[in-house]
């Protein structure tokens, strides 16, 4: 596979936050590009889920990185046309004959790690299915929003498997133990209203209203400090790894050290004269 048809799997949008400055830094779409295959995570896409994960990290002038699927291709003459699908899993002719060294290989490495570790804030764009390594890559963004007509589940137990990207832990997160369990032992798929219900994502619209829901998000988000926004991620992530004492007394850490960087003093004087922040990032 070479970096071209990389390119094509995984397509990049840029949104700048102010259309007036683009010093405020821009909004990145990343669109899963797979329709017929209800953009199925193949080894083609997750590398370049891989390699995208590390360049936003990278590139200062990214602030919010949106994950999407591509929308169905018009249909063949005579052929019914696919379903929408932000994900609909990893892709399963990959699983055929395959082993469990090779496998812990591959997975050990992982697009959804890569995606979780993205140290700026991330939001999941979903129109349609996301089945098991789909709905794990919505779970390791951020914030998830879904239209209507959005479908997901962890059916990995129907091809005698379990979650492997994450799913069992991130899920368990999520919504709790007993629907946790409820979803990786039926395999069972729940609408988008179910979703929601669970907790397992924020906000639900119509389809015509994603993208716009969606970008106002991220652009309310992207137009704070991203100095503080990684903090703020950072102190969130740490409530999954700590007990919640531990957890308050590294917060107080966090915090306090908010107090030596820049944009606090930006934010406060700018409170305090009626002013808009111009963020420096540090
Ligand atoms: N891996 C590989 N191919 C997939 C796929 C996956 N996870 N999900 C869908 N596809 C392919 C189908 O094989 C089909 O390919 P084809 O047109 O070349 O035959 C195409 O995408 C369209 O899917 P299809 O099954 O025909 O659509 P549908 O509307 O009848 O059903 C689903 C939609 C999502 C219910 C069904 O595709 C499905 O169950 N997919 C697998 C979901 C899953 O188990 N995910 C977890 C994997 S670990």
């Amino acid at each position: 596979m070479d970096a071209d048809q990389e390119q094509d799997v995984l397509l990049e949008e840029s949104i700048f936050i102010d259309s007036n400055d683009e010093k405020k830094g821009r909004i990145v779409i990343l669109t899963i590009n797979r329709p017929d295959k209800l953009n199925a995570l193949n080894k083609s896409v997750t590398s370049a889920i891989k390699k995208a994960s590390k360049r936003v990290m990278e590139d200062e002038t990214i602030r919010v990185v949106i994950f999407a699927g591509a929308v169905p291709n018009p249909p063949l003459e005579g052929k019914r046309s696919k379903p929408n699908s932000f994900v609909a899993g990893a892709d399963i002719t990959d699983f055929k004959g395959k082993k469990s060294e090779e496998i812990f290989e591959i997975f050990s490495d992982n697009c959804w790690e890569a995606v979780w570790k993205i140290e700026k804030p991330t939001i999941a764009m979903i129109d349609g299915f996301a089945l098991g390594g789909g709905c794990e890559l919505a779970m390791s963004c951020d914030i998830r929003i879904a239209t209507n007509r959005s479908v997901f589940g962890q059916p990995e137990i129907n091809l005698g498997l379990i979650p492997g990207g994450g799913g069992t832990q991130r899920l368990t997160h999520l919504v709790g133990y007993g629907k946790s369990l409820e979803l990786i032992l039926s395999g069972k798929f729940i609408d988008a209203e179910q979703a929601y219900s669970f907790g397992l994502v924020n906000h639900v619209c119509a389809p015509d209203e994603l993208r716009n829901m969606t970008l106002e998000l991220a652009t309310t988000i992207g137009s704070k400090s991203s100095h503080t926004l990684k903090i703020a991620k950072k102190a969130v992530r740490m409530a999954l790894n700590s007990p919640i004492d531990e957890g308050i007394k590294k917060e107080l850490r966090v915090f306090s050290d908010l107090f030596d960087s820049e944009d606090k003093e930006i934010g406060v004087t700018a409170f305090l004269e009626k002013k808009n922040p111009e963020w420096k990032g540090r």
